[in-house]
């Protein structure tokens, strides 16, 4: 068998030994937003450590937990990653994104991104939202690299309507009826840590980049690969490299993220019943 179905497979039926529950969305919060599923915006019905699971990468980074919270977002059966594992953390891209097509085998067919990001359209502010229209992920590795997963998807998969039309255009209804302002654009993925240089969110912006970050693409691209239907959603923490002159640090990261937490949290949960049809 393949080595990372393999991987897949242990950790699927060691999960399924401890949750039966089958999640229709799976969601992954970003750095500082991980608070989202200890409040009452989920009731839990079970959590799974990653470092109690067999194989499985673990998330390294202070801010990040690292396990799957699994509930309900009202009547919605969901999984929730909170803490995400990421490239710069040493994993081979399989490995980063082992936990989407995790959720996928458990039953989920939503995938709802967050991160935090940088800055690159000088239209955004510190504290914004983007929706993600679209994203550049050709600065770092592909996660369909290797000898396709024949039983999850294509091998050459079409790319066209990653984060997905319908989704986009409910989530923009939600955050209006809300009273949430929300960007739209593009999020490009580098690989980290390091932030980027000026030079380098220049040339995003070239490319047509509206935001940085060092996640969220690659697992659009695994989960597109395997049916699932994405979105994701950017807050926009600091200006990208270069944009004011100030220097970019993890704390401002995380205190724009705390800051924005209410807000995003909200949109999160009516986003979620929104595309679940229960809005
Ligand atoms: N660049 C990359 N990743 C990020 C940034 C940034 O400016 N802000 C938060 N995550």
């Amino acid at each position: 068998m393949n080595p990372i179905y393999e991987k897949l497979a242990g950790c699927y039926e060691s999960i399924r030994e401890k949750i039966p529950l089958v999640p229709k969305t799976a969601l992954v919060l970003g750095s500082g937003l991980g608070g989202y599923a200890d409040t009452d915006n989920i009731r839990i019905a079970g959590t799974l450590d990653y470092r109690d699971m067999e194989g499985f990468p673990r998330s390294t980074v202070e801010g990040h937990k690292g396990r799957f919270v699994f509930g309900y977002v009202g009547e919605v059966p969901v999984v929730c990653m909170q803490g995400r594992v990421h490239y710069y953390e040493g994993y081979a891209m399989s490995d980063v994104v082992l936990p989407i097509r995790l959720m996928r085998l458990m039953g989920a067919e939503t995938l709802f991104l967050t991160n935090a990001a940088g800055g690159i359209n000088t239209d955004y502010r510190p504290g914004d939202l983007m929706l993600i229209r679209d994203h550049i992920a050709q600065m770092v590795p592909s996660p369909l690299i290797g000898p396709n997963l024949d039983s999850l998807g294509p091998r050459f998969c079409d790319m066209t309507d990653t984060y997905d039309a319908e989704y986009r255009a409910i989530l923009r209804e939600t955050a209006g009826k809300a009273g949430i302002p929300l960007q739209e654009g593009v999020y490009i993925q580098f690989s980290g840590p390091q932030y980027e240089t000026p030079a380098e969110i220049r040339m995003a912006r070239t490319l047509g980049a509206d935001a940085a970050g060092m996640s969220t693409a690659c697992e659009a691209i695994a989960a597109h690969h395997a049916g699932m239907r994405v979105c994701g959603i950017s807050c926009i923490t600091n200006m990208a490299a270069g944009v004011t002159g100030e220097k970019l640090s993890h704390e401002e990261v995380q205190e724009t993220a705390d800051r924005t937490a209410e807000q995003f949290q909200k949109l999160v949960t009516a986003g979620i019943l929104a595309i679940n049809g229960r809005a």
